[in-house]
């Protein structure tokens, strides 16, 4: 059993293999926050916290004279809001009388087997892993407004969900505006929050900063989980890194607006919340009606964030993504964006995929520029029917020909965009998103289609199955190349506007129900102007996700370590490009573009009628390599041998199988130091007592020298050269 309730104490405790969540309803009834962290046994742990008479921090009426008890110092699930704690809080609601009150205190719970789907979002799933699942009902005894609050545990994972509904048990209609999907309030606050942040074409930079008072946030306000923060965050201990140390990871399975903040309180006191941006959201929740906010996965390592990732990894791969192809070797992709942008037609596509062919590639992806009007990115976007000008055999006839060569087809699409210069906004202007009487901001040249509507929603599943079942495509790439702006729909009154943002992603939901769900044998690629909506979210529905449009290898070393620390490997779509590259005009070896790429799911991009020969050959070898190892790349354990920041004069990172016999090195020199100092890769995740052999190095090692003292590098790596290191436990 993963989940009690402790009568006695009124405690509940959740345990996970190696985690212990508890709270406790406490004399008033409010939910207590006691503990999260590595397995205990021990019941009702709210000793923890010592109540006092802190000046400024009120006493609700029940506490009577009790001075010691505020909620503005409780340790709390879920915070109220108006009526004496002054934190930040989980809930804020417009009540019908104008007031903002909620204190929601217990009324109901109920456990039970399994995990409910959440309606209208993507969510975790328990697979074939039995889970149990806490609903506790709190209730604001004046409103009548409830929230629900959903835990569901994974033990094999360590992994607890969470989420909340809320539930308008009143006879009037509230505004909802904020919801909060988690809140856990800690005792202390020696915690570094970290976070991923960047921009378009440098996404997931890891940031690390200590818990300082006030508020520490990360958001996004641009309709989409963004480019500029990762809607992932971890609280550490200040200490903590690879290998040791607590740290506690917050994953929001949703692709809009996000915010997760940390309050370090008066007391020195954290509380974190994770969920829907409140700012430009306010949903009318009519009487009797309900509100479903979107899942947090939580997660908790005593061990370091190698350990964290692995648990995220392998709850993502085997409970989020819906995919059939999650465990499956990918197909090797080549792409044609870079290798000829707008400028194509169906010969010159097809000397492409032809000359690839020997290569070893499997799939030959047609990206941007093969619809409507579309010479540019001027023009076209809701035109998805095929430009015969030049896809001359149009999109079926194209595959047929594609895979007339041997090679699977797969297409790009950005079905939630709409070009000015495009037939459909010719026929609906009212379907883009944009402020009645205001001249819309222009992004890319583009305007966003009003997914918040369902004739719209309608509109683009139909066209899009339509194109989709009209050819033999294997693989479709779903683009998305601006932000939400001049956000107003104009199918919503004027008290409903504060819902669009929320409404598009359910909507993007629906669309995707509708047209990836129902496509199961065909991969489908997220993909916002690279890695701009890389989260769970999307995951649900993708096997993997373009992770970045910067291609240089030495810049894709970062941002794939970044992103690393949350979304498993064979979720990055990588590919090789040409050099000097188009992002860094840095030019970089063939075989360290090929072994960066490696760091996630390998595919190529650019004109491979002009490589020659050896070239080729490298590429062929790159691709036997990865096929022959897709288990211990795709589905082992991936561990971080250095970070950006290190110094050391080279990146590493290191694969090992799931049932330990193989791994693989990796290392790039990104600053080559002339008559440098020897350097050492020190290996992770190996058997101390057994011995490896290297097949580089045609030397048998024992794991411990390997994890101790390490792979001395080669004196003649020179700068930005690669190398990879096959083990086999011998
Ligand atoms: C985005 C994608 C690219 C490419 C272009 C096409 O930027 O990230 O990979 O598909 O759009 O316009």
């Amino acid at each position: 059993m993963s989940i009690r309730y402790l009568e006695q104490t009124k405690t509940f405790m959740l345990d996970t293999k190696s985690t212990t969540y508890q709270m406790k309803v406490d004399h008033l009834g409010y939910l207590m926050h006691t503990y999260y962290g590595e397995t205990i046994s021990d019941d009702d742990l709210s000793y923890l916290y010592i109540p006092a008479d802190r000046g400024f921090s009120g006493n609700p009426y029940e506490a009577e004279t009790d001075r010691t008890y505020s909620l503005d110092t409780l340790p709390q699930e879920f915070s109220s809001n108006g009526v004496g704690d002054c934190r930040k809080t989980s809930i804020e609601v417009l009540n019908a009388d104008g007031s903002v009150a909620f204190a929601g205190t217990y009324k109901a719970h109920n456990i039970y087997t399994g995990k409910n789907k959440l309606e209208g979002l993507p969510s975790t799933f328990p697979g074939s892993e039995e889970v149990e699942t806490l609903e506790i009902t709190l209730e604001d005894a004046i409103t009548n407004l409830q929230v629900i609050l959903s835990y569901s545990v994974f033990e094999d994972e360590d992994v607890i969900t969470r989420s909340v509904k809320v539930v308008n048990a009143s006879t009037s209609a509230v505004k909802l505006n904020k919801i909060m999907s988690a809140t856990i309030d800690f005792l202390h606050s020696d915690f570094d929050f970290i976070h991923f942040d960047g921009r378009h074409v440098m996404e997931r930079n890891l940031t690390r900063t200590p818990v300082a008072y006030g508020v520490n946030s990360i958001e996004s306000v641009r309709g989409t989980s963004s480019h500029q923060h990762n809607p992932f965050a971890i609280l550490c201990d200040p200490k903590a890194d690879e290998d040791h140390g607590d740290c506690y990871g917050f994953a929001f399975v949703y692709s809009g607006n996000f915010l997760c903040e940390v309050e370090k309180d008066q007391f020195s006191k954290t509380r974190i919340s994770m969920g829907i941006n409140p700012r430009n959201f306010c949903y009318l929740l009519g009487a009797g009606e309900e509100f479903q906010a979107p899942e947090v996965v939580m997660s908790f390592s005593a061990n370091g964030f190698a350990k964290l990732s692995h648990q995220y990894h392998d709850m993502f791969r085997g409970h989020l993504i819906t995919s059939k192809f999650v465990d499956q070797p990918r197909p090797v992709v080549i792409n044609s964006w870079e290798a000829a942008y707008f400028d194509f037609d169906e010969d010159k596509l097809l000397h492409i995929a032809e000359s690839s062919v020997d290569m070893g590639v499997d799939m030959f992806v047609l990206d941007d520029g093969w619809f409507g009007k579309r010479d540019n990115d001027l023009s076209g976007l809701g035109d998805w029917f095929v430009n015969t000008k030049k896809v001359k055999s149009g999109i079926s006839g194209f595959a047929d020909k594609i895979n007339a060569l041997g090679l699977k087809f797969g297409l790009w699409v950005e079905p939630e965009m709409v070009s000015e210069d495009s037939d459909l906004y010719r026929a609906h202007p009212d379907w883009a998103i944009k402020i009645k009487g205001r001249r819309p901001t222009r992004a890319r040249h583009q305007l966003l289609l009003d997914f918040s509507r369902k004739d719209v929603c309608d509109y683009i599943i139909d066209a899009l199955n339509t194109i989709i079942d009209s050819a033999n495509i294997d693989y479709i790439k779903w683009d998305f190349n601006r932000n939400l702006t001049d956000v107003w729909s104009h199918a919503l009154p004027a008290e409903q506007q504060g819902e669009v943002f929320h409404r598009y992603v359910l909507g993007l939901y629906r669309v995707f129900d509708e047209v990836i769900l129902t496509h199961p044998d065909i991969i489908f690629c997220g993909c916002s102007g690279g890695g701009g909506r890389f989260d769970a979210g999307i995951l649900y529905y993708s096997p993997q996700i373009w992770t970045s449009d910067n291609t240089d290898a030495i810049n894709r070393l970062s941002i794939q370590y970044g992103t690393s620390f949350a979304y498993p490997v064979n979720t990055m779509e990588a590919h090789v490009s040409v050099c000097p590259n188009h992002q860094t005009f840095r030019t970089t070896p063939i075989d360290t573009r090929g072994i960066v790429a490696m760091g996630g799911v390998l595919g190529y991009e650019f004109d491979s009628t002009k490589l020659t020969p050896a070239e080729k050959e490298v590429c062929k070898t790159q691709i036997g390599i990865y096929k022959k190892d897709y288990d211990v790349i795709g589905n082992g354990d991936y561990y971080r041998l250095t970070a950006p920041d290190d110094n050391n004069h080279f990146m590493g990172w290191q694969f090992v199988s799931k049932d330990g016999k193989k791994a693989i090195a990796s290392v790039v020199i990104t600053e080559y130091e002339p008559n440098g100092a020897q350097r050492f890769l020190r290996l992770k995740g190996l058997e101390a007592d057994a011995i490896y052999y290297i097949e580089e190095l045609e030397r048998k090692v024992s794991g411990r020298v390997l994890m101790k003292a390490g792979i001395p590098l080669s004196l003649i790596l020179f700068q930005y050269d690669a190398i990879q290191y096959h083990l086999e436990k011998m």
